[in-house]
């Protein structure tokens, strides 16, 4: 005779379950004929004409590969769950088009442990914090005082300024930076000397709204495309991949990731 199933096993099994169920919905969803993938929310200032595989790119592997690799992470037989899917969009996608060597805050700086507290607060080190794409506007951040996150110390030697930054820091002058600075240093220009000629914070706004340039149009870098990711066909976007745990749809309109898969899987247990 059998020993009774242990809690582990039966929770094995709960996964399984869900997992199949998934896969049900998934072929189901993928059949020809289904509809397009989601479009969120309008394109952000100067990507209108990108492929959505510019930087949605397929994860490794067939489906059935993601698959099969998920349920060896369940097993035990791999460390680390496969994306489903897609790939979740990160700096290397931006950097492929935008890679600036000489950026004044290039992202992986920020990776530094001195970092921490802003990287809790702001989390710099990724582009999309500041720049969440399908909201239609060049800048998704609105905040503009953000720089005291890192430069409440900043000190100048020599400082040019008619009120030094020392003594802008000590009012809490955080508006004006943006004001005299971009923040990528992309824009080539004299930096302004004299409080009178900060840039008004609506103009910064509108800017990241998507308005003109209030530091000019003169780049040093512009975007570089690749005729491959602009023109690419948008492989893999073709399916509305929607996956179901016992009939309850996880994120509609896209394929979840192991980690929501695993929780409504879970949440279907517990009940
Ligand atoms: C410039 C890069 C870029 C392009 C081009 C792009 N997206 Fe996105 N998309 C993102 C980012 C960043 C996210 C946020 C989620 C993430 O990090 O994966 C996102 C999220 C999504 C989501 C929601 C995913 C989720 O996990 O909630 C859908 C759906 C989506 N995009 C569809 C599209 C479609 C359709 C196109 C083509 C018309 C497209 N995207 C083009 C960057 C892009
Ligand atoms: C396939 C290439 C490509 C990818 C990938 C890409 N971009 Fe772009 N991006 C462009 C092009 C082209 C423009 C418009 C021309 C320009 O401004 O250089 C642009 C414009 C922008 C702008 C506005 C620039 C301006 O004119 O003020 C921002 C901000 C931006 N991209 C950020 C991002 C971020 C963040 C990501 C990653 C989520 C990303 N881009 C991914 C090609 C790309
Ligand atoms: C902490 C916030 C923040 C992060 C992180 C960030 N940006 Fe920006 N970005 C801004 C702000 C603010 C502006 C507008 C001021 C300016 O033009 O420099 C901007 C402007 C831009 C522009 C248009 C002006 C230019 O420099 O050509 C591009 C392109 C851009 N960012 C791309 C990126 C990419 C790519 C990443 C990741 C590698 C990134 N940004 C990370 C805040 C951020
Ligand atoms: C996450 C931390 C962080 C944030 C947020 C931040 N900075 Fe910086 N900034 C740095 C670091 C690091 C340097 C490099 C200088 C250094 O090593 O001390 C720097 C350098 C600069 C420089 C000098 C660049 C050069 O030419 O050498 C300027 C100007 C500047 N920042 C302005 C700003 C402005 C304006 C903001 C807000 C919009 C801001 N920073 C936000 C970390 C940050
Ligand atoms: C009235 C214009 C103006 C304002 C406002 C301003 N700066 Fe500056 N800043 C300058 C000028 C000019 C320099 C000298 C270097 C240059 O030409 O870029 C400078 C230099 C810097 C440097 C480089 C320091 C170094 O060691 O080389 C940093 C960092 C900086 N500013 C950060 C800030 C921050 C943070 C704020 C907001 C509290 C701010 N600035 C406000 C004009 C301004």
């Amino acid at each position: 005779m059998n020993p009774p199933a242990k809690p582990r096993k039966r929770q094995h099994r709960a996964y399984l379950l869900g997992v199949c169920l998934g896969l049900l919905g998934l072929t189901l969803l993928f059949l020809p004929g289904s509809e397009p993938f989601h479009v969120r929310g309008p394109m952000n200032t100067g990507h209108e004409n990108l492929k959505c595989a510019a930087c949605h790119r397929e994860a490794p592997g067939s489906l059935r590969q993601q698959i099969q690799a998920n349920m060896r992470f369940i097993f035990g037989q791999r460390d680390r769950p496969a994306d489903f899917s897609h790939l979740r969009v990160g700096n290397e996608n931006c950097l492929h088009c935008h890679e600036r060597p000489n950026d004044r805050h290039p992202v992986y700086r920020f990776l530094e442990p001195r970092f921490l507290k802003a990287r809790q607060n702001l989390s710099p080190d990724r582009c999309i914090s500041c720049h969440a794409e399908h909201n239609g506007r060049r800048v998704s951040l609105a905040k503009i005082d953000y720089c005291q996150e890192c430069h409440k110390k900043t000190r100048l030697r020599h400082d040019p300024l008619d009120v030094p930054h020392d003594k802008l820091i000590v009012l809490k002058r955080w508006d004006s930076c943006l004001g005299c600075h971009d923040f990528h240093g992309n824009h080539i220009r004299q930096t302004p000397k004299t409080v009178d000629q900060i840039i008004p914070s609506k103009k910064i706004h509108a800017y990241f709204e998507g308005g003109l340039s209030p530091y000019g149009d003169e780049r040093r870098f512009k975007a570089e495309i690749d005729a491959d990711l602009a023109l690419g066909q948008q492989m893999g976007v073709s399916g509305t991949p929607s996956v179901f745990i016992n009939g309850v749809i996880i994120k509609p309109g896209f394929v979840p990731s192991f980690e929501e898969i695993s929780a409504a899987v879970e949440a279907q247990i517990n009940q």
